[in-house]
Protein backbone atom coordinates (compact mmCIF):
# COMPACT_ATOMS: atom_id res chain seq x y z
CA UNK A 1 0.00 0.00 0.00
CA UNK A 2 1.71 3.31 -1.21
CA UNK A 3 -0.05 5.64 0.89
CA UNK A 4 0.27 9.86 0.82
CA UNK A 5 -1.16 11.58 4.00
CA UNK A 6 -0.95 14.80 1.74
CA UNK A 7 -3.03 13.58 -0.79
CA UNK A 8 -5.48 16.38 -1.73
CA UNK A 9 -8.38 13.31 -2.71
CA UNK A 10 -9.02 12.55 1.02
CA UNK A 11 -8.80 15.78 2.40
CA UNK A 12 -12.78 16.23 2.86
CA UNK A 13 -12.87 12.96 5.33
CA UNK A 14 -9.73 11.59 5.69
CA UNK A 15 -10.96 9.43 9.04
CA UNK A 16 -12.30 6.49 7.54
CA UNK A 17 -8.49 6.11 5.64
CA UNK A 18 -6.72 6.73 9.55
CA UNK A 19 -9.28 3.99 10.81
CA UNK A 20 -7.72 1.53 8.34
CA UNK A 21 -3.93 2.57 8.98
CA UNK A 22 -4.66 2.28 12.84
CA UNK A 23 -6.27 -1.32 12.72
CA UNK A 24 -4.30 -2.77 9.81
CA UNK A 25 -0.83 -1.29 8.64
CA UNK A 26 0.18 0.84 12.14
CA UNK A 27 3.29 1.63 10.31
CA UNK A 28 3.60 1.76 6.60
CA UNK A 29 6.40 2.59 4.55
CA UNK A 30 5.81 5.33 1.64
CA UNK A 31 7.68 5.26 -1.39
CA UNK A 32 6.77 7.78 -2.98
CA UNK A 33 6.92 10.24 -0.03
CA UNK A 34 9.87 7.83 1.35
CA UNK A 35 8.59 7.80 4.62
CA UNK A 36 7.37 5.71 7.29
CA UNK A 37 4.22 6.70 8.40
CA UNK A 38 2.89 6.10 12.24
CA UNK A 39 -1.02 6.46 13.11
CA UNK A 40 -2.16 5.19 16.53
CA UNK A 41 -1.62 7.62 19.30
CA UNK A 42 0.84 5.59 21.54
CA UNK A 43 3.12 5.54 18.75
CA UNK A 44 3.05 9.03 17.65
CA UNK A 45 3.44 9.92 21.40
CA UNK A 46 6.41 7.58 21.34
CA UNK A 47 8.11 9.37 18.70
CA UNK A 48 7.34 12.82 20.24
CA UNK A 49 8.54 11.83 23.57
CA UNK A 50 11.97 11.12 22.35
CA UNK A 51 13.85 13.66 20.32
CA UNK A 52 16.97 12.15 21.30
CA UNK A 53 16.25 9.60 18.45
CA UNK A 54 13.33 11.11 16.29
CA UNK A 55 15.24 14.38 15.69
CA UNK A 56 13.78 17.64 14.24
CA UNK A 57 17.21 18.91 12.84
CA UNK A 58 16.54 17.70 9.24
CA UNK A 59 13.22 19.32 8.66
CA UNK A 60 9.48 18.68 10.12
CA UNK A 61 7.22 18.73 7.11
CA UNK A 62 7.74 15.32 4.79
CA UNK A 63 10.02 17.02 1.85
CA UNK A 64 12.67 18.35 4.38
CA UNK A 65 11.76 21.96 3.88
CA UNK A 66 14.66 24.05 6.60
CA UNK A 67 14.88 28.23 6.74
CA UNK A 68 18.22 30.17 6.48
CA UNK A 69 17.80 30.94 9.94
CA UNK A 70 17.84 29.01 12.77
CA UNK A 71 14.57 27.84 14.19
CA UNK A 72 14.03 25.99 17.07
CA UNK A 73 11.17 24.34 15.83
CA UNK A 74 13.91 22.13 13.38
CA UNK A 75 16.68 22.59 15.77
CA UNK A 76 18.06 19.35 18.51
CA UNK A 77 19.37 19.46 21.66
CA UNK A 78 21.60 21.13 23.00
CA UNK A 79 20.64 24.41 20.74
CA UNK A 80 17.22 23.70 20.95
CA UNK A 81 17.18 24.14 24.47
CA UNK A 82 18.82 27.34 24.71
CA UNK A 83 16.77 29.08 21.66
CA UNK A 84 13.71 27.42 23.85
CA UNK A 85 15.23 28.86 27.21
CA UNK A 86 15.66 32.59 25.74
CA UNK A 87 11.98 32.90 24.69
CA UNK A 88 9.61 30.56 26.53
CA UNK A 89 9.42 32.77 29.75
CA UNK A 90 7.30 35.48 27.98
CA UNK A 91 4.52 32.89 26.99
CA UNK A 92 3.95 32.44 30.85
CA UNK A 93 0.44 32.68 31.72
CA UNK A 94 1.25 35.80 33.97
CA UNK A 95 2.90 37.52 30.49
CA UNK A 96 -0.21 36.38 28.44
CA UNK A 97 -2.99 37.68 30.89
CA UNK A 98 -3.11 41.39 29.16
CA UNK A 99 -3.75 39.43 26.03
CA UNK A 100 -7.41 38.78 27.51
CA UNK A 101 -8.34 42.46 26.67
CA UNK A 102 -6.76 42.77 23.46
CA UNK A 103 -8.14 39.30 22.03
CA UNK A 104 -11.52 40.56 23.26
CA UNK A 105 -11.24 44.19 21.92
CA UNK A 106 -10.07 43.02 18.74
CA UNK A 107 -12.29 40.29 18.28
CA UNK A 108 -15.49 43.26 19.03
CA UNK A 109 -14.08 45.16 16.81
CA UNK A 110 -13.91 42.76 13.57
CA UNK A 111 -17.49 41.22 14.45
CA UNK A 112 -18.90 44.91 14.30
CA UNK A 113 -17.90 44.60 10.66
CA UNK A 114 -19.71 42.23 10.02
CA UNK A 115 -22.98 42.96 8.06
CA UNK A 116 -25.83 41.24 10.51
CA UNK A 117 -28.17 40.64 7.60
CA UNK A 118 -25.46 39.52 4.26
CA UNK A 119 -23.86 36.65 3.55
CA UNK A 120 -20.05 36.76 5.12
CA UNK A 121 -16.79 34.94 4.41
CA UNK A 122 -15.95 33.83 7.79
CA UNK A 123 -12.35 33.10 7.01
CA UNK A 124 -11.60 36.71 5.83
CA UNK A 125 -14.15 38.30 8.06
CA UNK A 126 -12.82 36.86 11.47
CA UNK A 127 -10.67 33.62 11.66
CA UNK A 128 -7.72 35.42 9.89
CA UNK A 129 -7.67 38.49 10.87
CA UNK A 130 -7.84 37.64 14.74
CA UNK A 131 -4.94 35.76 15.20
CA UNK A 132 -2.49 38.05 12.80
CA UNK A 133 -3.71 41.25 15.05
CA UNK A 134 -3.12 38.92 18.02
CA UNK A 135 0.99 38.30 17.13
CA UNK A 136 1.56 41.35 15.35
CA UNK A 137 0.17 43.02 18.84
CA UNK A 138 2.71 40.84 20.48
CA UNK A 139 5.49 41.42 18.37
CA UNK A 140 4.94 45.18 18.52
CA UNK A 141 4.28 45.43 14.54
CA UNK A 142 2.33 48.43 13.79
CA UNK A 143 -1.65 47.89 12.82
CA UNK A 144 -0.63 49.40 8.91
CA UNK A 145 1.59 46.39 8.03
CA UNK A 146 -0.01 43.78 9.24
CA UNK A 147 -2.12 43.06 5.72
CA UNK A 148 1.19 42.84 4.29
CA UNK A 149 2.27 40.54 7.36
CA UNK A 150 -0.11 38.06 5.98
CA UNK A 151 0.69 38.15 2.68
CA UNK A 152 3.78 37.32 2.60
CA UNK A 153 3.61 34.79 5.05
CA UNK A 154 0.93 33.07 3.23
CA UNK A 155 3.38 32.80 0.67
CA UNK A 156 5.90 31.08 2.82
CA UNK A 157 3.15 28.66 3.95
CA UNK A 158 1.10 28.01 0.77
CA UNK A 159 3.47 28.42 -1.93
CA UNK A 160 1.05 26.41 -4.33
CA UNK A 161 2.93 27.14 -7.65
CA UNK A 162 5.05 29.70 -6.61
CA UNK A 163 8.87 29.22 -7.13
CA UNK A 164 11.47 28.48 -4.45
CA UNK A 165 12.86 32.34 -5.58
CA UNK A 166 9.28 33.66 -4.80
CA UNK A 167 9.41 32.26 -1.54
CA UNK A 168 12.88 33.10 -0.48
CA UNK A 169 11.56 36.65 -1.31
CA UNK A 170 8.56 36.72 0.90
CA UNK A 171 10.81 35.40 3.65
CA UNK A 172 13.44 37.64 3.33
CA UNK A 173 10.45 40.95 3.05
CA UNK A 174 9.71 39.78 6.88
CA UNK A 175 13.55 39.07 7.97
CA UNK A 176 14.60 42.80 6.76
CA UNK A 177 11.36 44.76 8.25
CA UNK A 178 12.17 42.91 11.58
CA UNK A 179 16.03 44.04 11.15
CA UNK A 180 14.33 47.40 10.82
CA UNK A 181 12.39 47.41 13.39
CA UNK A 182 15.61 46.58 15.63
CA UNK A 183 17.99 49.61 16.45
CA UNK A 184 14.67 51.25 17.45
CA UNK A 185 14.02 48.70 20.07
CA UNK A 186 17.64 48.36 21.31
CA UNK A 187 17.51 52.11 22.21
CA UNK A 188 13.87 52.33 23.09
CA UNK A 189 12.45 49.45 24.77
CA UNK A 190 8.59 49.04 24.73
CA UNK A 191 6.66 46.29 26.22
CA UNK A 192 6.89 44.19 23.46
CA UNK A 193 8.29 41.05 22.56
CA UNK A 194 11.17 42.11 20.44
CA UNK A 195 12.07 44.71 23.29
CA UNK A 196 11.92 41.96 25.88
CA UNK A 197 14.14 39.68 23.76
CA UNK A 198 16.42 42.13 23.03
CA UNK A 199 16.86 42.89 26.92
CA UNK A 200 16.50 39.67 28.64
CA UNK A 201 15.94 39.33 32.54
CA UNK A 202 19.04 38.13 34.23
CA UNK A 203 19.58 34.20 34.11
CA UNK A 204 17.80 34.47 30.80
CA UNK A 205 20.02 33.84 27.78
CA UNK A 206 20.30 36.32 24.59
CA UNK A 207 19.39 35.87 21.43
CA UNK A 208 21.84 36.71 18.49
CA UNK A 209 20.29 38.72 15.58
CA UNK A 210 20.01 35.76 13.29
CA UNK A 211 18.08 33.43 15.98
CA UNK A 212 16.01 36.48 16.68
CA UNK A 213 15.11 37.10 13.15
CA UNK A 214 14.51 33.35 12.98
CA UNK A 215 12.20 33.43 16.11
CA UNK A 216 10.29 36.16 15.18
CA UNK A 217 9.89 35.63 11.70
CA UNK A 218 8.44 31.86 12.87
CA UNK A 219 5.52 33.30 15.25
CA UNK A 220 4.35 35.30 12.26
CA UNK A 221 4.74 32.69 10.14
CA UNK A 222 2.94 29.67 11.73
CA UNK A 223 1.30 31.25 15.05
CA UNK A 224 -1.60 32.76 13.30
CA UNK A 225 -1.80 30.02 10.27
CA UNK A 226 -2.55 27.64 12.86
CA UNK A 227 -4.95 29.72 14.77
CA UNK A 228 -6.76 30.83 11.65
CA UNK A 229 -7.26 27.37 10.90
CA UNK A 230 -8.26 26.01 14.58
CA UNK A 231 -10.90 28.67 13.90
CA UNK A 232 -12.41 28.04 10.81
CA UNK A 233 -12.50 23.93 11.82
CA UNK A 234 -14.32 25.00 15.03
CA UNK A 235 -16.76 26.82 13.11
CA UNK A 236 -17.40 24.11 10.82
CA UNK A 237 -17.83 21.82 13.57
CA UNK A 238 -19.80 23.82 15.40
CA UNK A 239 -22.48 24.07 12.18
CA UNK A 240 -22.36 20.93 12.39
CA UNK A 241 -23.98 20.16 16.15
CA UNK A 242 -26.47 22.90 16.70
CA UNK A 243 -27.13 21.73 19.92
CA UNK A 244 -23.90 22.44 21.02
CA UNK A 245 -23.74 25.60 19.87
CA UNK A 246 -26.89 26.74 21.46
CA UNK A 247 -25.35 25.59 24.78
CA UNK A 248 -22.62 27.54 24.26
CA UNK A 249 -24.32 30.71 22.99
CA UNK A 250 -26.23 30.16 26.10
CA UNK A 251 -23.72 29.60 28.72
CA UNK A 252 -20.37 29.98 27.26
CA UNK A 253 -18.45 28.02 30.31
CA UNK A 254 -18.16 24.92 28.50
CA UNK A 255 -16.04 26.48 25.96
CA UNK A 256 -12.18 25.27 27.66
CA UNK A 257 -13.16 22.01 27.47
CA UNK A 258 -15.04 22.53 23.98
CA UNK A 259 -12.16 24.31 22.15
CA UNK A 260 -10.09 21.08 23.54
CA UNK A 261 -12.54 19.05 21.52
CA UNK A 262 -12.10 21.05 18.48
CA UNK A 263 -8.79 20.43 18.37
CA UNK A 264 -8.53 17.08 18.91
CA UNK A 265 -11.60 16.18 15.89
CA UNK A 266 -9.97 18.63 13.10
CA UNK A 267 -6.38 19.03 14.24
CA UNK A 268 -4.98 22.55 12.30
CA UNK A 269 -1.86 20.74 12.46
CA UNK A 270 -2.25 16.89 10.88
CA UNK A 271 0.97 15.62 11.21
CA UNK A 272 4.93 16.43 11.39
CA UNK A 273 7.96 14.43 10.49
CA UNK A 274 11.12 13.44 12.44
CA UNK A 275 14.48 11.66 10.91
CA UNK A 276 15.74 8.63 13.20
CA UNK A 277 19.25 9.53 14.02
CA UNK A 278 19.89 5.55 15.03
CA UNK A 279 18.50 2.21 13.83
CA UNK A 280 15.07 1.91 16.09
CA UNK A 281 12.48 -0.62 16.65
CA UNK A 282 9.31 1.17 15.92
CA UNK A 283 6.04 -0.59 15.89
CA UNK A 284 7.98 -3.92 15.54
CA UNK A 285 9.46 -3.10 12.20
CA UNK A 286 13.74 -2.28 12.60
CA UNK A 287 13.71 1.29 10.83
CA UNK A 288 17.39 1.90 9.41
CA UNK A 289 19.27 5.85 10.94
CA UNK A 290 18.10 8.30 8.64
CA UNK A 291 14.95 7.59 8.36
CA UNK A 292 12.11 9.93 7.88
CA UNK A 293 8.79 8.89 10.74
CA UNK A 294 6.04 11.07 9.53
CA UNK A 295 3.77 11.16 13.08
CA UNK A 296 -0.66 11.63 11.78
CA UNK A 297 -1.83 13.62 14.93
CA UNK A 298 -4.66 13.71 12.76
CA UNK A 299 -5.05 9.96 13.52
CA UNK A 300 -3.72 9.82 16.61
CA UNK A 301 -6.34 12.19 18.07
CA UNK A 302 -9.04 10.14 16.43
CA UNK A 303 -7.47 6.65 18.21
CA UNK A 304 -10.84 4.78 20.27
CA UNK A 305 -8.39 3.42 22.24
CA UNK A 306 -7.54 6.52 23.75
CA UNK A 307 -10.48 8.71 23.07
CA UNK A 308 -14.04 6.39 23.73
CA UNK A 309 -16.48 7.60 20.71
CA UNK A 310 -13.58 9.29 18.63
CA UNK A 311 -15.50 10.31 16.05
CA UNK A 312 -17.65 12.22 18.13
CA UNK A 313 -17.40 15.28 19.34
CA UNK A 314 -18.41 15.14 22.74
CA UNK A 315 -17.80 19.09 23.83
CA UNK A 316 -17.34 17.88 27.12
CA UNK A 317 -14.33 14.91 26.80
CA UNK A 318 -12.14 15.15 30.06
CA UNK A 319 -9.11 14.38 30.11
CA UNK A 320 -8.60 14.95 26.40
CA UNK A 321 -4.81 14.37 25.66
CA UNK A 322 -5.07 15.16 22.48
CA UNK A 323 -1.72 15.85 20.94
CA UNK A 324 -3.07 18.81 18.35
CA UNK A 325 0.05 20.78 20.19
CA UNK A 326 2.11 18.16 19.77
CA UNK A 327 3.99 16.93 22.91
CA UNK A 328 8.02 16.80 24.32
CA UNK A 329 10.39 19.14 23.81
CA UNK A 330 8.93 20.93 21.24
CA UNK A 331 5.46 20.91 22.57
CA UNK A 332 3.61 24.10 21.27
CA UNK A 333 4.95 27.01 23.09
CA UNK A 334 2.41 29.64 21.71
CA UNK A 335 -0.53 27.05 22.87
CA UNK A 336 -1.84 28.98 25.58
CA UNK A 337 -2.25 31.98 23.55
CA UNK A 338 -4.15 30.01 20.77
CA UNK A 339 -6.53 28.51 23.35
CA UNK A 340 -7.35 32.21 24.54
CA UNK A 341 -7.27 32.87 21.47
CA UNK A 342 -10.17 30.36 20.72
CA UNK A 343 -11.84 30.39 23.77
CA UNK A 344 -12.59 34.26 23.87
CA UNK A 345 -12.86 34.34 20.07
CA UNK A 346 -15.82 31.75 19.39
CA UNK A 347 -17.72 32.74 22.90
CA UNK A 348 -17.78 36.16 21.50
CA UNK A 349 -18.45 35.00 17.81
CA UNK A 350 -21.21 32.79 19.41
CA UNK A 351 -22.59 35.31 21.73
CA UNK A 352 -22.94 38.12 18.35
CA UNK A 353 -24.35 35.43 16.10
CA UNK A 354 -25.83 32.66 18.48
CA UNK A 355 -27.53 30.60 15.49
CA UNK A 356 -24.92 31.31 12.65
CA UNK A 357 -25.60 28.72 9.83
CA UNK A 358 -22.55 28.09 7.01
CA UNK A 359 -23.98 27.94 3.57
CA UNK A 360 -23.80 24.51 2.75
CA UNK A 361 -21.45 23.48 0.02
CA UNK A 362 -20.20 26.83 -0.17
CA UNK A 363 -16.89 26.24 1.95
CA UNK A 364 -13.47 25.51 0.66
CA UNK A 365 -10.45 23.39 2.18
CA UNK A 366 -6.97 24.50 2.25
CA UNK A 367 -5.60 22.94 -0.24
CA UNK A 368 -2.51 22.33 1.79
CA UNK A 369 0.00 19.51 1.83
CA UNK A 370 0.80 20.86 6.41
CA UNK A 371 -2.30 22.29 7.78
CA UNK A 372 -5.83 21.40 7.97
CA UNK A 373 -8.62 23.88 7.33
CA UNK A 374 -10.24 26.40 4.93
CA UNK A 375 -9.91 29.26 2.99
CA UNK A 376 -13.82 30.16 2.53
CA UNK A 377 -16.18 29.91 4.97
CA UNK A 378 -18.90 31.40 3.45
CA UNK A 379 -22.10 32.08 6.78
CA UNK A 380 -25.59 33.83 7.18
CA UNK A 381 -25.39 35.47 9.94
CA UNK A 382 -28.69 34.71 11.38
CA UNK A 383 -29.10 31.51 9.63
CA UNK A 384 -31.71 33.01 7.29
CA UNK A 385 -32.23 33.64 4.08
CA UNK A 386 -29.09 34.95 2.60
CA UNK A 387 -29.09 38.53 0.84
CA UNK A 388 -26.05 37.84 -1.00
C1 LIG B 1 -4.28 26.23 17.35
C2 LIG B 1 -3.13 26.78 17.02
C3 LIG B 1 -1.81 26.07 17.01
C4 LIG B 1 -1.53 24.75 16.76
C5 LIG B 1 -2.51 23.63 16.41
C6 LIG B 1 -0.09 24.59 16.88
C7 LIG B 1 0.57 23.38 16.71
C8 LIG B 1 1.91 23.19 17.00
C9 LIG B 1 2.58 21.91 16.99
C10 LIG B 1 1.92 20.57 16.64
C11 LIG B 1 3.86 22.12 17.35
C12 LIG B 1 4.93 21.04 17.55
C13 LIG B 1 5.90 20.94 16.41
C14 LIG B 1 6.78 19.72 16.50
O1 LIG B 1 6.67 18.91 17.43
O2 LIG B 1 7.62 19.55 15.59
C15 LIG B 1 4.03 23.54 17.56
C16 LIG B 1 5.22 24.15 17.90
C17 LIG B 1 5.37 25.52 18.03
N1 LIG B 1 4.37 26.46 18.01
FE1 LIG B 1 2.41 26.13 17.70
N2 LIG B 1 0.45 25.80 17.20
C18 LIG B 1 -0.55 26.73 17.29
C19 LIG B 1 -0.42 28.07 17.61
C20 LIG B 1 0.76 28.71 17.87
C21 LIG B 1 0.91 30.12 18.17
C22 LIG B 1 -0.26 31.12 18.26
C23 LIG B 1 2.24 30.36 18.32
C24 LIG B 1 2.96 31.62 18.65
C25 LIG B 1 2.46 32.83 18.66
C26 LIG B 1 2.93 29.10 18.15
C27 LIG B 1 4.29 28.92 18.26
C28 LIG B 1 4.94 27.70 18.21
C29 LIG B 1 6.36 27.55 18.39
C30 LIG B 1 7.38 28.66 18.64
C31 LIG B 1 6.64 26.18 18.28
C32 LIG B 1 8.00 25.49 18.35
C33 LIG B 1 8.30 24.97 19.72
C34 LIG B 1 9.62 24.23 19.78
O3 LIG B 1 10.15 23.79 18.76
O4 LIG B 1 10.13 24.08 20.92
N3 LIG B 1 2.00 28.13 17.88
N4 LIG B 1 2.82 24.17 17.35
Amino acid sequence: MDFDPYELSIHEDPYPLFRDLRENHPILYSESKDFWVVSRYEDVRSVLQDGETFASGQGTVPDGFLPSKPMMIVEDAPYHTHLRAAVSWRFRPRRLRSFEAVIEKVSGELLDAIDPTAETDLVQAYCDPLPVAIVTELLGIGFEDREAFKVHASRIIHPGGREGEEVMQAQNWIYEYIERMLPSREAQPGDDLISSLIHPPAGVPKLNQDELLGFCSMLLIAGPETTTNAFSNALWVLDREPELRSALARDASGIELAVEEFLRFESPAPGLSRVTTRDVELCGRTLPKGSRVHMLFASANRDESVFPGADRVDARRYPNPHLAFGLGVHFCLGSRLARLELRIGLAQFLKRFPSFALIPERWERLPSEVARGFVKLPFRPTGGASTA
